[in-house]
């Protein structure tokens, strides 16, 4: 429906409209009022809150076993220049005549070269640096979702996937991940779920939290499904990267034309600081769009971010050898510990840093989680804020001293409650 609000002598007519014709209605009409100001107020601008952000946000800083992380390891600055092979000391010192114009708009060449390696079939022009992960999977459904699209994402991920579509006013249609099938999408499902204005599939993949990885034959049977409806698949792939033999995990830019990739610095790096995340697509619809509304919302990214950006890029093996080392330990930590837990069972993560971890009290996940930081210092994320209640989300690549003692901690709290 059309709300027209007129306010005479005043500076703003405020309208809700849709339709094109609607617009040039309005502004005839305005310029026969003599409005020469207007603006439009959008229809659905409710956001739900952020789970996960907001728990994060609320009890971080209380942590003294901070297993709500989902970052491996983060770095120091000097950790990464002295791994690059230059003096700490030196270079940063030579960073102060750097000018802090915005500098290359698109991203230097050098960042944009060093994530098109990420991939198999991606050229720099077919990369969109972005602001965080966070910052590009906003500026994908902002850019491509329109409120008669209908969505399908996965449950459970990242909040961003079913929160900012539903906010535009699309339909959002959830594609429930269980253990019961090791977390990872059925294709039966999925195919009852699309149609003809199915725009987009968005999986989380390594999943967070789950810690599952989709696998060749299930991600090309997802890509037949998009295909078929002719649908975009936004891939959310910031835990992707490091296997634990090393081999190459698809991704979704590389095996579908209209794959989206989004990745970021923030955990496989270890440098979340650095706020620098991407966007990569072989489909030039899917740039373009993003591109006109980064202008709005990004314009440049932050030079040395991309400096510092450019070189873990230039040196990504030795970090993921560093960062391959972290996972492999700590998953066996937190296997052996779930194994002689007879209170807590789970589905073991084979990629990713988290795990979702059931436990066999009856007691909400949130409460669970705020006596567990209030009486023992240790921070897990309650399942609730993944819509999976009877569980907590726990980040295991953090160091193995706090994994272990954090573990421990928990142990001791299951059998008091
Ligand atoms: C699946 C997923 N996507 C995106 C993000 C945001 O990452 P970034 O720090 O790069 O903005 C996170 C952070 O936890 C995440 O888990």
């Amino acid at each position: 429906m059309t709300v027209i609000i007129i306010v005479l002598n005043q500076k703003n007519l405020c309208y809700n409209i849709n339709k094109i014709l609607d617009v040039v209605l309005i502004i005839n009409l305005a310029m026969i009022l003599g409005i020469t100001q207007y603006y439009k107020m959008e229809g659905n601008m409710k956001i739900r809150t952020f789970k996960v952000e907001q728990w994060m946000n609320d009890y971080e800083n209380d942590a003294i076993y901070n297993l709500g992380e989902t970052c491996i390891d983060s770095m120091t600055l000097g950790e990464l220049i002295e791994l690059s092979g230059q003096n700490p000391d030196k270079y940063l010192v030579s960073l102060k005549d750097k000018r802090m114009t915005y500098s290359h708009i698109y991203g230097s060449p050098e960042l944009l070269d060093g994530i098109a390696s990420l991939y198999k079939n991606i050229v720099p022009s077919q990369v969109i640096p972005a602001h965080g992960a966070v910052g590009a999977n906003h500026q994908v459904i902002m850019s491509m979702i329109e409120p008669k699209d209908n969505m399908i994402s996965v449950m459970p991920t990242y909040q961003q996937h079913y929160s900012i579509p539903e906010s535009i006013g699309a339909e959002v249609r959830i594609l429930q991940l269980t253990p019961e099938n090791n977390f990872l999408p059925d294709l039966k499902l999925l195919k009852s779920l699309v149609d003809e204005n199915t725009k987009m599939i968005t999986i989380n993949n390594p999943d967070n939290p789950t810690g599952s990885w989709i696998t060749d034959d299930v991600m090309m049977g997802i890509v037949e499904i998009a295909r078929s409806v002719n649908a975009y698949i936004l891939s959310d792939e910031v835990y992707r990267g490091i296997s634990e033999d090393g081999s190459y995990m698809t991704s979704i830019a590389d095996i579908y034309e209209k794959g989206i990739s989004v990745g970021s610095m923030s955990k496989i790096f270890s440098l979340a600081g650095l706020r620098m995340g991407w966007i990569v697509s072989r489909s030039e619809e899917v740039i373009e769009a993003c591109r006109k509304r980064r202008d709005y919302d990004t314009i440049s990214c932050g030079v040395l971010d991309d400096l510092f950006a450019s070189m873990a890029l230039a040196n990504k093996e030795m970090i993921f050898e560093r960062n391959r080392k972290i996972l492999i330990k700590n998953r066996e930590i937190l296997d052996q510990w779930v194994n002689e837990t007879p209170e807590v069972s789970y589905i073991k993560p084979v990629a990713g840093t988290t795990a979702l971890v059931y436990y066999k009290k009856d007691m909400p996940s949130y409460d669970l989680c705020v006596r567990l930081i209030k009486e023992k210092g240790v921070l897990f994320t309650p399942g609730s804020c993944f819509e999976m209640e009877g569980s907590v989300r726990i980040g295991y690549a953090f160091d193995s001293m706090t994994l272990r003692e954090g573990l421990d901690k928990f142990t001791e709290f299951l059998r008091e409650i």
